[in-house]
């Protein structure tokens, strides 16, 4: 299977029935979709934002079991003052719109990363958001928000390492489970499938551990033109791979 594929004309066969458990999105190209229209590299992350909601609520309708989607990550803040607040600005309408929507579309969302140096009133509204949709079942949504792999794993060891110094273990006493489940996403199976659109072919520390068996599916599609046909384009990609764990 080709490592890089451009969306074919054709319309995907998806057996609904075998759907991946778990579908994560590096959602990427705003900027240049924004570019290529002359608009603010704002314009993009707006429509980009719009997407992401389409893509959530669809997740939810097709009966994913989880979507896990890259919105910030900890190197984003070194993007220009303006854009990263801009961005925040974005995730704090679009909590507030679903909040409001939750009864209706009943998305249940998670937040993956150090949501402390958020600005508080965005904090308090993830949590919030959290809160409010444990009690929904189905599709649960996480956003990834100053979030990195390489920090996320960090952070992981850091706490055995305290932990076993203070109950005298021994480090070989440390197994994988140890390790996966102090991650932001203990306690959920790893993402089937990894989606990047825009072009780009690389991780950029995107759920490094959770992605050791992950099939992947590059698009030079650009995120905020990414649709619902995108992703069961993806799907039925993934649905003809054979997946061998290291085996054969
Ligand atoms: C990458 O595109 C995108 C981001 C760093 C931000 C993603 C944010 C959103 C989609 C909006 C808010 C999210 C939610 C969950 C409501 P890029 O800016 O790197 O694009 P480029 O590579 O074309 O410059």
């Amino acid at each position: 299977m080709p490592l890089f594929r451009k969306a074919p004309s054709d319309m995907p066969e998806v057996d609904f029935d075998h759907l991946p458990a778990h579908v994560a999105i590096i959602m990427d190209g705003n900027g240049r979709w924004a570019k290529r229209r002359g608009l603010p590299r704002t314009a993009g992350h707006a429509a980009g934002a719009e997407t992401f909601r389409t893509i959530a609520t669809y997740a939810k309708e097709i009966g994913l079991d989880y979507l896990t989607v890259y919105a910030f990550s900890t190197e984003n803040w070194k993007r220009p003052a303006e854009e990263v607040s801009a961005i925040m600005g974005l995730l704090k309408k679009y909590l507030l719109e679903a909040i409001e929507k939750m009864e209706r579309d009943r998305v249940k969302m998670e937040f993956f990363g150090d949501l402390s140096p958020l600005h508080p009133e965005l904090r308090e509204l993830c949590e919030r958001t959290r809160e409010i949709s444990k009690r929904y079942e189905g599709c649960q949504v996480n956003i990834c928000l100053n979030y990195g792999g390489r920090d996320e794993i960090t952070r992981a060891v850091r706490e055995i390492a305290a932990q076993w110094m203070q109950q005298g273990r021994e480090p070989e006493e440390i197994t994988e489970e140890d390790i996966s489940r102090r991650l932001f996403s203990g306690g959920i199976p790893d993402p089937d499938l990894i989606i990047r659109p825009s072009g780009e072919v690389r991780t950029s520390n995107f759920l490094l551990w959770q992605s050791a068996y992950s099939e992947y599916y590059f698009t030079d599609v650009l995120w905020p033109d990414f649709s619902k046909e995108e992703l069961l384009r993806a799907i039925a990609d993934y649905q003809h791979r054979s997946r061998r764990y290291g085996g054969v």
